[in-house]
């Protein structure tokens, strides 16, 4: 409460995506189309593996959390994305611009987290298959999901803690359809430069190093496959590649974004769009496409749902 005192600017404004009625519409229909499968098919992923006891194991409950917090990393900025495109003046109090600032990097970094446990999983399943069930023990599992969420609260905090205080007196403009820190930080009355650097330094070692992790971990994993080449290795690597499909349209535009500050301001907005929308809805398909079990289980579940509604 404190806070409004010093500070004169008590909301912002978003300059938004486009001012072309004719591109509203179509990313109108575009984002709400996405956005409802996005949370539709992740939710679908939740269900089936909660219900599903042939799927009771720790890649599929990884692959269930992955899809709670795909369901996150879409709400966070989609809704009000959708919601501000045909308002003329895209108002965003301060409080939920912080808000909006302390959820983006709590997802995002709780996504980098789980994806850098489910490489290690993958790991374990390829390279140590005898000790899978000793090392992914249940209670590990829970273990490494609580990990990933006190990581992304403490990255939250600290992204929140540099900024909380800044004063803001001058332009309150974001050319953004979103809180993004950078562009936040730089509208403050003071000198930033050094506090920019170090979000963008926190933000961008954390991306480029889960990235690298990430990578290594996948290097490591198909050298292991290709020397024991055996009957087990072509589904291996199947599930493999929608992994390394999945980092890779997660941390391209995101690495972009962060480690090289773009000319075209299009540019940027098209891959937070990409970030905010494209990824989580497409997470689940390229998940479930090539894997028979799950697409049999979630067969059986929306029969089962199905039923259900009849009877009842
Ligand atoms: C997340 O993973 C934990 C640990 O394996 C599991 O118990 C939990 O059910 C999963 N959460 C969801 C939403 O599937």
């Amino acid at each position: 409460m404190e806070k409004a005192n010093y500070s004169l600017v008590t909301e912002f404004i978003f300059l938004g995506l486009t001012n072309s009625w004719k591109i509203e519409v179509f990313l109108f229909v575009f984002s709400s189309i996405l956005y409802v499968s996005c949370i539709m098919g992740n939710c679908l992923i939740m269900l089936t593996v909660i219900y599903d006891p042939h799927l009771h194991s720790p890649m599929y409950f990884l692959l269930a959390n992955l899809s709670f917090i795909d369901l996150g990393v879409s709400s966070v900025t989609c809704p009000r994305m959708i919601y501000d495109l045909f308002r003329k003046h895209k108002v965003i109090s301060f409080g939920s611009c912080v808000t909006q600032i302390f959820f983006i990097h709590l997802i995002g970094s709780m996504e980098m987290v789980l994806l850098i446990i489910m490489a290690f999983d993958r790991y374990v399943a390829i390279c140590k298959p005898l000790h899978y069930l000793t090392i992914m023990s249940p209670r590990m599992c829970i273990f490494f999901v609580v990990a990933a969420w006190i990581i992304g609260i403490i990255h939250a905090i600290v992204q929140l803690v540099f900024v909380i205080d800044l004063p803001f007196c001058g332009p309150n403009v974001l050319d953004s359809f979103y809180c993004d820190l950078p562009r936040f930080i730089k509208l403050a009355c003071t000198d930033t430069y050094r506090l920019q650097f170090m979000v963008t330094a926190n933000s961008g070692f954390i991306s480029v190093g889960s990235f690298i992790v990430l990578l290594i971990s996948y290097v490591v994993i198909i050298l292991t496959v290709q020397k024991h080449s055996s009957g087990g290795s072509s589904k291996a690597l199947s599930t493999l590649s929608a992994h390394i499909t999945v980092v890779v349209l997660f941390f391209g535009p995101l690495i972009f974004f962060y480690t090289w500050p773009s000319p075209f301001i299009y540019l940027d907005k098209f891959l937070a769009i990409f970030d905010a929308i494209i990824t989580p809805f497409l997470n689940p398909i390229i998940y479930t496409f090539r894997n028979q079990e799950m697409k049999v289980a979630m067969k059986r579940v929306c029969s089962q749902l199905v039923n259900f509604r009849k009877i009842s």
